[in-house]
C-alpha cells in the first residue's frame, strides 16, 4: 500500500494570514501522524510564505515518522537541509510569483547542478527525490543524476480530472502509468503528488511501484470541515481500498 505523506504547508498559510502563533503546523503534523500519516512533508520556500525555518526545526524534533523537506535547489536551501538532516529532500522548481509549484523540475537542463546536490545530500544520508513531469526524458535524466526517487507531478492529471472526470484524464493518467513503469525499470522509487484529493486519488494507485503520495491542500481543506485526523483517516482508507484500474 502506498504511504501517505501529509503536507502541512497550508496550516502555516492560515497562521501567517494573521501573524499569530496558531494554527501550528507542528501540532497538525502530530495529529496527522496519530491518525495514520506515514510521513510529514513541508516546503520551505525562498520567500517563507508559509513554512518557516523554525517550523522545519520543530517538525524534525517533534514528529515520529519521516520528514520530507521540499525545497528549491539553491545554496541556501542545501545548507539548511544539510544542517537539518530530514529523512528526505524533494527538489522542486520554484518561482516567487507562482501560487504553488507549477510544473516539474527540468532535470535535463539543470543536470550538473542537480547532480552535485544529489551527491551532497545523499553523502549526508539524506534521501533525494526529484519532482518531475512523468516524461521519458526527465525520468531518464533523474536516473542519470543519481536520484533514488522521483515524485511525479500529478497536476496535469488532476486538472484534467477536475474538468473532464476520469475519461477526460485518461491521457494524463496513461502518462503517469507509463512513467512509473519506466522509472521502476530503471530502479527508481516512485512517489506522486500535487492536486490529489479524495475524488481523483484512486486511479493513481495503479501506478507501478508507487511508494508514497504527498497530499496537502485538499487534506487541509477537508480538515476545515472534518478535522485533520478524520481527513487523514479518510484518505488513508481510500488508499487502502482495492483499486479500480489495477
Ligand atoms: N508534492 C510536491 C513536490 C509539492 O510541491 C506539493 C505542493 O507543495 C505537493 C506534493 C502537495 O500538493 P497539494 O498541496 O496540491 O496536495
Amino acid at each position: 500500500m502506498a504511504k501517505l505523506g501529509v503536507n502541512v504547508d497550508h496550516v502555516a498559510t492560515v497562521r501567517n494570514a494573521r501573524g499569530t502563533s496558531f494554527p501550528d503546523p507542528v501540532k497538525a503534523a502530530l495529529i496527522a501522524e496519530s491518525h495514520g500519516a506515514d510521513g510529514i512533508t513541508a516546503h520551505l520556500r525562498e520567500d517563507r510564505r508559509h513554512i518557516r525555518d523554525e517550523d522545519m526545526a520543530r517538525l524534525k524534533a517533534s514528529i515520529t515518522t519521516r520528514l520530507n523537506m521540499e525545497m528549491a535547489n539553491t545554496d541556501e536551501m542545501v545548507a539548511i537541509a544539510l544542517k537539518l538532516k530530514p529523512y528526505m529532500v524533494t527538489l522542486v522548481p520554484e518561482r516567487r510569483e507562482e501560487l504553488t509549484t507549477e510544473g516539474g523540475l527540468d532535470v535535463v537542463r539543470f543536470e550538473t547542478g542537480i547532480t552535485e546536490t544529489v551527491k551532497k545530500l545523499e553523502t549526508a544520508g539524506i534521501h533525494v527525490s526529484l519532482f518531475i513531469e512523468p516524461s521519458e526524458e526527465q525520468i531518464r535524466a533523474s536516473h542519470k543524476v543519481g536520484a533514488r526517487m522521483v515524485e511525479f507531478h500529478t497536476g496535469v492529471y488532476c486538472g484534467a480530472f477536475e474538468s473532464g472526470g476520469l475519461e477526460g484524464a485518461t491521457q494524463a493518467l496513461d502518462a503517469l502509468l507509463q512513467g512509473a513503469r519506466l522509472g521502476v525499470s530503471l530502479g527508481l522509487g516512485i512517489n506522486a503528488g500535487h492536486g490529489l484529493n479524495c475524488d481523483n486519488v484512486e486511479p493513481i494507485l495503479a501506478m507501478e511501484g508507487l511508494e508514497e503520495l504527498n497530499i496537502g491542500h485538499s487534506l487541509i481543506a477537508d480538515a476545515i470541515f472534518f478535522g485533520i485526523g478524520p481527513a487523514v483517516e479518510r484518505m488513508k482508507a481510500l488508499i487502502a481500498t482495492p483499486v479500480l484500474a489495477k
